[in-house]
């Protein structure tokens, strides 16, 4: 497995691979890796010849009260596991690197980043988009994957690559889950244990959502109602929000209708923690 520090040299390898006619399935991560990057390497390395993975704590998409300092970091760790899913290389790049000093062009899409997550953290996803069009550009890839877990990324992402005509394939893929439903999160780690216990909530709640869609109602600020009380009855979750848009347009819709993003966004103790399932009114 290679490990390549320089953006030169990343370039120059995916330049060669490409003109060997290679194609290159990517993950773009901030380490701490779990489960949920796994499967996402285990099917680049599926759909494509190479499998590149970029690990990068990205400075430009954490708002100043945010958890930057203390994000979980083992690259240790995170290599040997690379090394275990038979990654061929790991980007991973100092933030001197990708911002010096007089660094001024950034990437927003507007509209979509706005929403859900982007009213509590503003600018997040313009640090997300800056940083992925800047990993596309390094990294050269075929296809790149993404979690379902952040599904306003991906959305952002997606429209990102259409507008600006990028040429690469964008997969998400279904989120991984704890035994008793708590989406794989880096941030998970932060939990104590009553807070670990408190987080399940969140996942039940959503059950409960696709439970009442199922079952025919299809207003939404009655099921939103709903999921607030079991998240209130059985954790001391801070709920920041519980929306249910389109999930292209991210709109929030009055009733379910197509396929519908239930999404939340929520603190338990310190730890802010997102979740989201798709419902669809005929399931
Ligand atoms: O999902 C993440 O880990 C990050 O937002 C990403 C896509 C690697 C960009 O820094």
């Amino acid at each position: 497995m290679l490990i390549i520090r320089s953006i030169e040299k990343m370039q120059s390898y995916s330049k060669k691979a490409l003109l060997k006619g290679k194609s290159i399935g990517f993950v773009p991560t901030m380490g701490a890796l779990h489960e949920g990057h796994f499967s996402l390497i285990r099917a680049a390395r599926k759909d494509n010849d190479l499998t590149a993975v970029s690990i990068f704590v990205n400075p430009a998409q954490f708002g100043p009260s945010e958890d930057l300092k203390k994000y979980p970091r083992n690259l240790a760790a995170d290599l040997e596991k690379c090394r275990q899913e038979k990654v061929d290389v790991v980007f991973y790049p100092d933030a001197k690197q990708m911002y010096p000093k007089d660094y001024s062009t950034y990437v927003s899409v507007e509209g979509l980043s706005d929403l859900l997550c982007g009213t509590a953290r503003p600018g997040h996803f313009k640090g997300v988009a800056t940083v992925v069009t800047k990993l596309f550009n390094i990294v050269a890839p075929t296809t790149a994957y993404f979690g379902q877990k952040d599904a306003q990324q991906s959305v952002i992402i997606k429209r990102m690559v259409k507008d600006l005509n990028l040429p690469v394939a964008i997969k998400v893929m279904p989120t991984v889950r704890e035994k008793d439903g708590l989406a794989l999160s880096s941030r998970n780690t932060y939990l104590n244990k009553k807070d670990r216990i408190d987080a399940t909530a969140l996942n039940q709640s959503l059950n409960l959502a696709k439970l009442l869609v199922s079952g025919g109602l299809r207003d939404t600020r009655r099921i939103i109602e709903r999921m607030h009380q079991l998240i209130a009855r059985k954790s001391s979750a801070k709920v920041e929000y519980i929306s249910i848009v389109n999930s292209e347009t991210l709109k929030p819709v009055k009733k379910i209708s197509g396929s519908c993003l239930v999404a939340l966004a929520a603190r338990i103790g310190k730890t802010r923690l997102i979740d989201n399932l798709i419902v669809r009114d005929a399931l």
